[in-house]
């Protein structure tokens, strides 16, 4: 009876704090099967553009995003005490892989944190970090990377760390609305979980959203690169605006139209943010193949609510001379026929927030 009485509750809430809105999603588990349950979105509206909740009081940056949360929580009626999954910025934290020799444990730790010092600027007392041995190298395997050491057997670590300020600010956030928070995790992983899931593959990933784009590869399943460039759907928005001279209200209505901008031969526009992306892009594909050269990428996935941009997907299969397709981060969920060409709709906005519910469901599955 105890036993039935402390069984987790089957549903999962995803919070993803973007810069232009915050999109929150809940997902139950049952019969193996993940549904979706319940979704939202407030806009974030910086600009002050309408819609902004009371000037004055309401001021600062967290209690704007206090407020906006509150709000939605309300109008989905989501339950008091609910499990919260939350996501921070890919450019707040640090994902990378380092190459060490094998060793025991306790010296791996030690290890590391000398190794953090090299990745993290300020002081470490000021960073969650948590690692992770991804891969086992034999001895002798001549990995491009292994050359020149001591050709023992060695381990390839996962290192990821975020501002330890960050994670309070999130964690302040959302306890405020009363939800259990039982992880918060870089977007980064977020966006893999719900795009790529358990495949096994090399995939690559670029999620633009308005302020940001974070370019992931995972290899063989694994995050083993990612790299958040400071710019986004914003700068597509001032592009056209700029180019069109028209207002940066009606370049956006004109962003998201039917119309393809990026393509045509003749009077395709030029976006630099998209071809820093692009360059980006390829630099980092390059650099992989460099260093690994049987491996290839098994699928290149847009994602984040840029991705619904007409074209966006012939205009990086043209630039990384590889098909690119929209990632589809509803692919392995479930849900009533009525909501279906809503969430058609979302696409791959929701990316963050359905893969840190799912990590729900992962951890629920697992117990
Ligand atoms: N149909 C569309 N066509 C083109 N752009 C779109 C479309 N719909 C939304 N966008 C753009 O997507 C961006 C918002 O995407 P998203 O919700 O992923 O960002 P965010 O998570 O709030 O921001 P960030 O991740 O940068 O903090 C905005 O720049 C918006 O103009
Ligand atoms: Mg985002």
């Amino acid at each position: 009876m105890l036993e039935f009485l402390k069984k987790r509750r089957n549903h999962f809430i995803g919070i993803d704090f973007g810069t232009s809105s915050i999109k929150v999603v809940e997902l139950s588990y049952e019969n193996q099967k993940a549904k979706l349950e319940n979704y939202g979105i407030v806009d974030l509206d910086w600009d002050g553009q309408g819609g902004q909740p009371n000037g004055a009081s309401i001021s600062s940056y967290e209690q704007k995003l206090n407020a906006a949360l509150k709000g939605l929580v309300a109008k989905m009626k989501l339950k008091k005490g609910s499990q919260a999954y939350v996501s921070i910025p890919g450019f707040s934290g640090l994902i990378t892989i380092i190459d060490l020799p094998d060793m025991r444990q306790d010296e791996l730790a030690r290890a590391i944190q000398f190794e953090a010092h090299k990745y993290i600027p300020s002081s470490l007392d000021e960073v969650a970090m948590s690692w992770e041995v991804i891969e086992h190298i034999e001895a002798g395997k001549t990995l491009a990377q292994n050359i020149g050491k001591d050709g023992g057997k060695r381990i390839k670590v996962l290192l990821v760390a975020a501002p330890k300020k960050d994670i309070e600010h999130y964690d302040r956030l959302v306890s405020g609305v009363n939800f259990e928070v039982n992880a918060i995790e870089l977007e980064t992983f977020s966006i893999a979980r719900s795009l790529v899931g358990d495949d096994v593959g090399n995939f690559f990933i670029i999620d633009i959203g308005s302020r940001a784009t974070n370019i992931i590869l995972l290899e063989k399943g694994v995050v083993s690169v990612n790299r958040n460039i400071d710019a986004g759907g914003n700068e597509i928005t001032t592009a056209i605006s700029d180019s069109m001279r028209i207002s940066r209200q009606r370049a956006e209505t004109f962003k998201k139209g039917d119309k393809d901008l990026i393509n045509s031969k003749e009077s395709a526009l030029i976006v630099p943010v998209l071809e820093l992306i692009a360059s980006e892009s390829k630099r980092i594909i390059n650099a992989h193949k460099e260093k690994n050269k049987d491996l290839r990428i098994d699928s290149v996935f847009l994602s984040g609510g840029t991705s619904k941009m007409k074209g966006l997907e012939e205009y990086f299969s043209r630039s990384l001379d590889m098909p690119v397709v929209l990632g589809n981060p509803w692919r392995r969920i479930s849900s009533n026929d009525n909501v279906k060409p809503l969430i058609g709709q979302l696409g791959a906005s929701f990316s963050v927030a359905l893969g840190l519910a799912l990590r729900g469901v992962e951890e629920y599955r697992r117990e």
